[in-house]
């Protein structure tokens, strides 16, 4: 969908933390389409990033939009790191209402096997454990804030098995740790709650999907077209906001309907479609 231009007020004065805010490359990737949104509808948000550079280029975005945004840079991973930019950046903002998690790598591809345990720490670290440091620094002020809600980035590779020994596993730990969170923050009047994009393009994975394997990614999905950044930061506000206050703990696909067709049903989606 298109760079939303319309804003609504819908979360005006409301303070954010977004991490992984920038974007690699050119273009717009979730991290940035999320924090834009969010400061377009009036938030004050906390970029946080391990590049200057590309998340720079987020915060230009925002400017343009007379969004209210700061930097914060610092690798999340590293839980010393996580904390510092916290305190940083709650300072800044004077409290919080909403963190959304966005960070993620993709690697750990092939047989279990032959991936080295570095990478697959380094997913784990990376996906996983970003989410964990932020939510442990950030919950005393979520719960004294006005909003309540993280919202976390995970992916329909967290549901569905797509044989990589590293990413989908992380992916479903932050499908679970946020039903967890759900579950032990609920009386503090936290809810949390998960986007898992499915086949989207981002410039993320813009360099290794192309040709007959993007054909096919996006003719598998039973609406037939592909996603952007912009669907995710759209399900991401839904569940930053008043509008979802009864629902937490959940995993809501933004994936064209991948994760309910069944494989025969995809399968003479994507025959027909090439054969045309
Ligand atoms: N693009 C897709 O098709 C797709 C599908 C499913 C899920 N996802 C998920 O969506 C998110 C992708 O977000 P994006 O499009 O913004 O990705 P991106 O890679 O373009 O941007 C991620 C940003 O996070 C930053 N970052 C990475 N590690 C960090 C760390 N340790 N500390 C601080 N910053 C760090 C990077 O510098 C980068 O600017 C990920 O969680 C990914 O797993 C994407």
């Amino acid at each position: 969908m298109p760079q939303p231009q319309i804003f609504h007020g819908r979360l005006n004065g409301w303070k954010v933390i977004v991490t992984g805010a920038g974007t690699l490359g050119d273009g717009v990737g979730t991290g940035k389409a999320i924090a834009t949104l969010f400061a377009g509808e009036g938030a004050k948000v906390a970029l946080f990033d391990l590049d200057e550079a590309r998340v720079q280029t987020t915060f230009n975005l925002i400017a343009g939009l007379n969004g209210d945004a700061r930097i914060f840079i610092g690798n999340v991973a590293d839980p010393a790191d996580a904390k510092r930019m916290t305190a940083e950046a709650l300072e800044w903002l004077g409290g919080l209402d909403v963190l959304a998690n966005n960070i993620g790598i993709a690697s750990g591809a092939g047989q279990l096997h032959t991936v080295p345990q570095a990478d697959i720490d380094r997913v784990m670290s990376v996906n996983f454990g970003t989410v964990v440091n932020m939510c442990r620094e950030t919950m005393p002020a979520l719960m004294a804030g006005n909003g309540k809600a993280i919202v976390n980035i995970a992916s329909v590779a967290g549901m569905l098995a797509h044989g990589n020994s590293a990413y989908g596993p992380s992916k479903a730990a932050v499908i679970q740790l946020t039903s967890e969170l759900a579950v032990m923050y609920g009386r503090d009047g936290i809810r949390a709650n998960c986007v898992a994009p499915g086949h989207i393009m981002t410039p993320m994975v813009e360099a290794h999907v192309k040709g007959e394997h993007r054909r096919v990614r996006t003719a598998i999905a039973p609406i037939g077209v592909e996603g952007d950044a912009w669907d995710i930061a759209q399900a991401a506000l839904f569940l930053a906001g008043p509008e979802s206050r009864f629902i937490t703990g959940l995993t809501i696909p933004v994936d064209g309907g991948v994760t309910v067709v069944g494989p025969l049903a995809a399968y003479e989606r994507v025959t027909a479609e090439g054969a045309a």
